[in-house]
């Protein structure tokens, strides 16, 4: 197909399935960075501007601070001289918020409870500009409500991204192998500190409901112990563990626990609140009720350390740069091939799409019986279910 033309799908007097090329010049790309920042955003966008311009000589605008630059058609047209140098950098050129849902949009955050629907400006603001297409670069929420603008006439690309590597639809999403370095990279730390004290070392890192983040960077990093959202974990197996490597003359222990997790019959621990959030729900704290409880339980000296965003900073590794390029170029081509209303995504080593509304129907979580489980009991990780 000569490049710069989309191909369209026509199910009217040609009959069903038969295909039109050519119909449309493509010409205008928005673009978009939502949710919170993952490494390997920067590369995704610098992905697709050269791909845009250098295969098919269109043009990228730039959204500033994901949907809310849409709501308020605030961005710019990006040249070569903006994505530039970008490849190795952390965070997003663009700005990016997990705020900012467009369906339960506040415009001003020093009165959250004021919110509306603002659709209608996304939509107007996409024509406003003659875009021909739209690729929003998100997690789970921000591919979610892409999936509901395709509804409006938008015609979107998603392409996911998040540290906790729960998109529903792809096998990984980039910012998740950098995440792990740093986490493990914690790991690595809190063991010399802990065997010299002959502590208990308690790290608790992201991922929200899913346990992708603590399983990998607990495995990678030896953790004794792994306390993920998809097993809630007993105190007693917890303590039993610990007690039990001291009289095996191993004076300390490591607990990796995901801020998701929590006890049986228990409840996560909430952070915060964040209104007009895709997800409202904000975790973190349970390291700290850990940490005391296994103290008065073992009387073993217990320290907790919380990651926190440490885990969305930083250089994307080579993986992460490699992962968000693929992705990046992959949307460059569903865009040009009339692919619409579709996610990029990695199944197996494969670079494929799956529906947009994928993502939206759960996050995709840790199996408890899945190889990867069954691989960390193997060298006596205890998941606290023992
Ligand atoms: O989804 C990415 C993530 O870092 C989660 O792991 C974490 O629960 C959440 O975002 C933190 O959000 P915020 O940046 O609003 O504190």
């Amino acid at each position: 197909m000569p490049q710069g033309l989309a191909r369209k799908s026509c199910f009217s007097r040609f009959g069903r399935g038969v295909t039109l090329a050519l119909v449309k010049q493509i010409q205008r790309i928005g673009l978009l960075t939502g949710g919170g920042d993952a490494p390997g955003l920067n590369a995704v966008v610098r992905g697709v501007v050269k791909a845009a311009m250098n295969n098919y000589g269109a043009r990228v605008f730039g959204f500033y601070d994901a949907f809310r630059g849409l709501v308020r058609g605030e961005g710019k047209w990006l040249h070569w001289n903006d994505v530039s140098g970008i490849l190795t950098q952390g965070g997003t050129i663009l700005g990016t918020t997990n705020r900012d849902n467009p369906y339960l949009y506040v415009d001003d955050h020093r009165h959250p409870d004021r919110v509306r629907d603002a659709s209608g400006d996304v939509a107007r603001n996409y024509h406003k500009l003659k875009l021909d297409a739209l690729i929003a670069v998100g997690g789970d929420g921000t591919l979610q409500c892409s999936h509901t603008m395709s509804k409006l006439g938008l015609r979107i690309v998603g392409v996911p991204k998040t540290i906790d590597n729960d998109v529903r639809g792809t096998d990984l999403t980039f910012g998740f192998n950098t995440a792990v370095t740093t986490a493990t990279e914690a790991v690595d730390k809190l063991h010399t500190t802990a065997a010299s004290h002959h502590r208990v070392m308690v790290l608790e890192v992201m991922g929200r409901t899913a346990g992708w983040l603590a399983l990998t960077c607990g495995v990678a990093g030896g953790g004794d112990v792994i306390l993920i959202p998809e097993i809630p974990y007993r105190l007693d197996s917890v303590c039993n563990k610990i007690k039990d490597r001291h009289r095996r003359g191993k004076r300390f222990s490591i607990i990796v626990v995901a801020e998701g997790a929590r006890a049986v019959g228990g409840a996560v621990v909430v952070r915060e609140l964040v209104a007009g959030s895709f997800e409202q729900v904000r975790l973190g704290g349970i390291s700290a009720l850990l940490a005391k409880q296994i103290e008065e339980r073992t009387s073993l000296e217990t320290r907790y350390t919380i990651l926190g965003h440490l885990q969305r900073g930083g250089t994307p590794t080579p993986f992460d740069r490699y992962l968000a390029t693929q992705f990046a170029t992959a949307a460059v081509e569903m865009v040009f091939a009339g692919h619409f209303n579709r996610m990029v995504s990695l199944r197996g080593a494969k670079i494929a799409s799956v529906p947009l509304s994928i993502p939206g129907h759960a996050p995709r979580l840790v199996s408890p019986r899945s190889q990867a489980i069954r691989m960390a009991r193997s060298v006596g990780t205890c998941f606290g279910d023992e």
